[in-house]
This record gives structure tokens, sequence and C-alpha cells, in this order.
């Protein structure tokens, strides 16, 4: 399919952040987007244009009933070069939330055609302070006009991009998470494996309940027994006790991170003892008071590694490594944010670069 392309006149384009670090994560968004429409079984309309308020029926299924998936992927910039994290694995996993939720595929190769496309027009947008990056939303939503609860028959999809720093203000820097005893966030069948908007709406209420104690995030436990660890808000979540690091298995209520699967690779290949295995809380808060507990981090691609400093449970604070950032959650950080960046070797075929 062709990429038509409208784009603005130059005294039309926005004027960019003097300082992308103090902007607030995803508030700020660039000249341009893309586009396409799915109709009548197939995706058409492909084009980047400017970036736009949408124009949706106040009947649109997406809506209502909550059809919308979404993606979340970075570029870096080195010097003039734009590369790009393991952009494919983002499509594929869009491709796997659009199954769960009923909705078309796009083809794989096509999206990274397109991004590519968008990246080349937006170039100037990527910004080279370090700690900063493009932050990248592919979305799609049900937006057939219908009350009434069904798969929609038309889609869109659309690509924006915002200018980010660091998704915490607190930068990289310990943070304090809360664990969610009275909430759940995803049950086994349900839609906690995908990518899907009423998975965050779920999760603002407890959100809300954290912030009242001053904790930034909300660690998740398993819906049926409220026992095992699952994950944080937008994050997968590792402990290290004593010599082996654990993140809980892929049992289809968590996001399959492609940071998880990159620390995984990362630990495995340094020779670490590395499980996927059940980690209950009373296994971690135990391990807290004996000294088991080493470390503990979080990881997504908005985050990227995220020491955890403290831990609220059932009313009450629980330090992490004396709330500082551990040794390997450092190394992690170094290693991961020195290949995204283009500065450390890329020894996985991690990195794809915008030509
Ligand atoms: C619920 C949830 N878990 C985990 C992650 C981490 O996934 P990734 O490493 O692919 O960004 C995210 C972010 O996308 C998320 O929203």
């Amino acid at each position: 399919m062709k990429i038509e392309k409208q784009l603005s006149p130059p005294e039309e384009l926005k004027q960019k952040p003097t300082d992308v670090l103090k902007v607030p994560f995803g508030t700020v968004f660039t000249d341009h987007m893309f586009s396409m429409q799915y109709s009548s079984g197939t995706w058409h309309d492909a084009k980047i244009h400017r970036y736009a308020p949408l124009s949706l029926s106040p009947a649109a299924l997406c809506l209502h009933y909550g059809q919308g998936i979404f993606e979340g992927m970075k570029a870096y910039r080195r010097g003039e070069r734009i590369l790009l994290f393991r952009p494919a694995k983002n499509f594929e996993r869009l491709n796997q939330s659009a199954h769960r939720m009923v909705m078309p595929n796009i083809d794989v190769d096509f999206a990274l055609d397109v991004l590519m496309e968008l990246l080349r027009v937006e170039h100037s947008w990527v910004p080279d302070v370090a700690g900063s990056s493009l932050y990248i939303r592919p979305t799609m939503i049900g937006t057939q006009a219908k009350l009434g609860v069904k798969p929609s028959d038309e889609y869109l999809f659309y690509i924006i991009l915002s200018p980010v720093g660091p998704y915490f203000k607190e930068g990289f820097s310990p943070v304090h998470i809360y664990l969610s005893t009275e909430h759940v966030r995803a049950v086994r069948g349900g839609v906690g494996v995908a990518k899907t908007m009423g998975n965050y709406a779920a999760s603002l209420f407890a959100g809300t309940k954290a912030s009242e104690v001053g904790y930034s995030q909300v660690l998740w436990l398993d819906a049926l027994e409220r026992k095992y660890l699952e994950e944080v808000g937008t994050m997968n979540i590792f402990v290290k006790f004593d010599d082996e690091l654990v993140t809980p298995p892929l049992s289809g209520t968590i996001l399959a991170g492609i940071t998880r699967d990159s620390v995984l690779t990362l630990t495995k290949d340094m020779g670490l003892k590395v499980n996927e295995r059940q980690v209950s809380i009373d296994e971690v808060i135990e391990g807290i008071a004996s000294g088991k507990v080493v470390e503990m981090f979080g990881c997504g691609t908005a985050a990227i590694i995220a020491p955890v400093g403290s831990l609220w449970y059932n009313d009450k604070p629980y330090t992490v490594s004396n709330g500082k950032t551990g040794k390997l959650t450092q190394h992690i950080f170094d290693e991961l944010t020195g290949i995204q960046s283009g500065e450390r070797e890329d020894r996985y075929g991690w990195i794809v670069e915008v030509d």
C-alpha cells in the first residue's frame, strides 16, 4: 500500500521544547502522525499528515465498549543516526492484542516501513540529550458507530510521536511501589495479556490509593489467591534473592514485556541464575526482613529500568536495598540504555536503524 504524505508547510511547524528533560512525559507531540483506516475487510488510506484531533462518531464502539489497543516504543538519537529497539516485537505484540480483542491484524513489515517513513519526516524531533528519546505510540481503535456490544466493522490505526525525558520525575532513582491487596488487575482468561485500554482504566483506582501514601506505582498480586506477584503498572518486575534473579512467569495475566525479555537474555548471558517462577509476597517480605532480597526492579519501555526503593504492603513501608539502586540493577540499566543509544555493542541484533 502506498503511503500518501500531506506535510505541513515549514512556517506552520511547531516550536520544539527547549529542555525536553523538563517536559512531563507524553505531553508534547510532533508535527505529523500516521493513520490508516480499515473497512470492508481491508486497510486503506495510509497517510502521514498533520498531528490533529480525530473525527469520531460519539457512538464509535471504542468509546463505549473499549475495543482499543496500543503499543509503546522509543527511537533514540546517536548523532545523525536514529535507532529503534526491537521494533518488530511491538508490532507482533500489537497483533496478539488485536487477536484477543477481535480486531484486524496489521502487516508487521508494512508497519515497520510506515514507522521508518514517519521517523524520516520527524527526524529533527528525536532529542539528543542523554536520557531522552522519541516515544512512539501505535494505537488501534474500533470506530464503527453502533450502540451494541460487538466487534467493530471499522477501525483506525495511527501512530503519534512524543519527545520525552525520564518516565518518573525521580529519573533513574529508586521508586516507591504500592502493593494492591484490595484490587486486582487481571484474571486468568481475561485480557491482562493484551495491551488494551481497559486494563489501564482498571488500574486507576488503586493508583490513586498509592498516591495517597506518596507511592508512584502499583504492584499487582494474582487475582485468585492475592498471593503471587504479577507486574507493576507499566512494568514487569524482577526480584533478586541472594544469587537468584526471579521474575513471574508469563501465565496469561501479565504483559509479555519486551524489556523483560531483553533483561532475561542479558542476565542469562552474564551467567546469573535466572528463573521465571511464581514469587509470593510472603517470600518477598520475609526476604526483605532476612536480607535475602538484595535488589528489586521494574522494567518497561517507558521507564527502561526502575529500581524499587520501598514497598507499601498492608499499611506498612518496607525498604528494599537500603532505598538505593542495587549493583545488578545499575549494571542492567547501563547495559540496556548503552545498547539502545548505540553506545554499547549490539550483540543480539536488537537495534534497527532508520536509514
Ligand atoms: C502492564 C505493562 N506491563 C509491562 C510493560 C512492559 O512492557 P515493555 O517492556 O514491552 O514496554 C508495560 C509497558 O508496555 C505495561 O504497560
